[in-house]
């Protein structure tokens, strides 16, 4: 496991490019198995949980190979039942191969994806869109096998708007019977990037990016070239970089209007961003000093990704602030690890109360989840001394070479590798070794 070492407090300057958007990436990936034709993605983010999802497809027969600025997918043939169990275990988002394997051949058998540290992530209102379009949905010895003759269209209510069931369904309805109509769903930019895609594949969608999103199902799907959208969330994540260290950068790749709800925030905090006309977004973190209160809600509400990314922002706040998490049941791990970094918050329930502090002091931290690690990362670069962030593994999972980004804008962090950890520990102990 690598760990990240941060010398705090130092300015950021500079430009960086924004990468193309895990959470869309890992749908379109999974969606490449509707078509028997040749799919081109540009700008997919090389991250692990990428990685895990090219082996996902792989190990169903799907040709994938890796170009110089793409990633090529040709599944003209598909084998086994289903992805395979170990990189479900692995990576949830394999559980994104289902609709698009119901659309493809009407059957699919797979492990269930279990929670993970932020919540019981269940997916019963996937199956309950399954059952809707005709499939039968059977749970036996940790798999379910979902199968289905030949699916139907029919009109679909979520009774949460879930983004991986609004994806799963979109895959699944391209290819059935009839038109399907999914009410309440999903109005996050990447349903609306997976929409696109599978449009250029020849679906027939429309109303993606609203709460009704309307399908009829086509008898071939073709293939295509389509470029993922910016990940709104690094963009996001490095805003909040300024926000806290107190400086000014320029993003690259960032679409303002997929953030409106965090660039809101930001701004009631203190912060001015401006869209450059050379291009790119100008951020000014200067005087982001401001308490907020804040509560995550689906999109285009704050979206829970940035909520760990905040709490490090208002922990140096002047004055008091409230984040109330209302997506996952178990979002508030780094909150443990930014009061060893001398952060004072409260959890009540669902509700993180802050009370700004002058400073916050480097310390061994450890990241539990993506965007905490995220998080700890943000709260190093504000901290005096040196913080050691942990299983940066986490971090790896979405964001691509944070370290040497952060490291472009002036920050003081490089990435130590476990395995030059214990090379050092070594020589440390043999040079300390009382000599015989
Ligand atoms: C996607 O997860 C994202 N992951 C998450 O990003 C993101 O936090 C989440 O959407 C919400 O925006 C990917 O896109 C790969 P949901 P997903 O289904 O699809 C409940 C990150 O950090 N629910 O919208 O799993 C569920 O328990 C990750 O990049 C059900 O109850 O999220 C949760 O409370 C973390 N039943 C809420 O809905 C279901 O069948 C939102 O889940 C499905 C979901």
């Amino acid at each position: 496991m690598d760990k990240l070492v941060i010398y705090g407090g130092k300015k950021l300057k500079g430009r960086v490019k924004v990468s193309g958007a895990k959470n869309v990436s890992l749908p379109i990936l999974a969606a490449s198995l509707l078509t028997r034709e040749k799919v081109c993605l540009k700008d997919v983010p090389p991250l692990s949980d990428v990685y895990y999802m090219m082996k996902v497809l792989e190990k169903l027969g799907a040709q994938v190979y890796s170009a110089k600025d793409s990633i090529n997918i040709k599944a003209d043939t598909i084998r086994g039942e289903g992805p395979a169990s170990d990189l479900v275990s692995r990576m949830r988002a394999s559980f994104l191969t289902a609709g698009a394997l119901l659309g493809r051949r009407g059957r699919v058998k797979i492990s269930l994806p279990g929670g993970c540290s932020i919540g019981r992530r269940p997916i019963d209102l996937h199956l309950k869109g399954f059952r809707a379009l005709g499939a039968k949905t059977e749970e036996a010895c940790g798999y379910i096998c979902i199968t289905a003759e030949k699916l139907r269209g029919e009109r679909i209510y979520l009774d949460f708007p879930s983004v991986g069931a609004t994806e799963n369904l979109m895959m699944a309805a391209s290819k059935a019977l009839g038109t399907t109509v999914i009410e309440n769903a999903a109005e996050e930019p990447e349903i609306v990037d997976l929409a696109n895609f599978l449009n250029a594949l020849g679906a027939k969608i429309s109303g993606a990016g609203t709460k009704v999103i309307r399908i009829e199902g086509v008898r071939e799907l073709g293939g295509a070239v389509h470029t993922v959208i910016p990940d709104r969330i690094e963009a996001g994540t490095f805003m909040v970089a300024a926000a806290i260290t107190r400086s000014k950068i320029l993003l690259d790749n960032v679409i303002l209007d997929h953030l409106k709800a965090v660039v809101a925030k930001l701004k009631e905090a203190g912060a001015r961003l401006e869209e450059q006309p050379e291009g790119g977004v100008l951020v000014s973190g200067e005087n982001c000093t401001l308490p907020l209160d804040i509560k995550t809600l689906p999109y285009p509400g704050f979206p829970t990704d940035m909520q760990a990314q905040f709490m490090a922002l208002l922990t140096l706040a002047e004055g008091n602030s409230v984040i109330t998490e209302n997506i996952f049941e178990n979002r508030f791990m780094h909150v443990s690890e930014l009061n060893r970094m001398g952060a004072n918050i409260r959890v009540e329930g669902s509700s993180a109360f802050l009370q700004g502090v002058k400073q916050l002091q480097g310390f061994p931290v450890r990241s539990t989840d993506l965007r905490a690690g995220a998080a700890l990362v943000l709260a190093g670069l504000a901290a005096r001394g040196c913080t050691e962030v942990l299983e940066v593994n986490h971090i790896d999972r979405g964001y691509y070479r944070i370290d040497e980004k952060l490291r472009q804008l002036g920050a003081e962090i490089h990435r130590v590798t476990m395995k030059e950890e214990s090379e050092k520990e070594m020589t440390e102990a043999t040079e300390t070794a009382v000599p015989r």
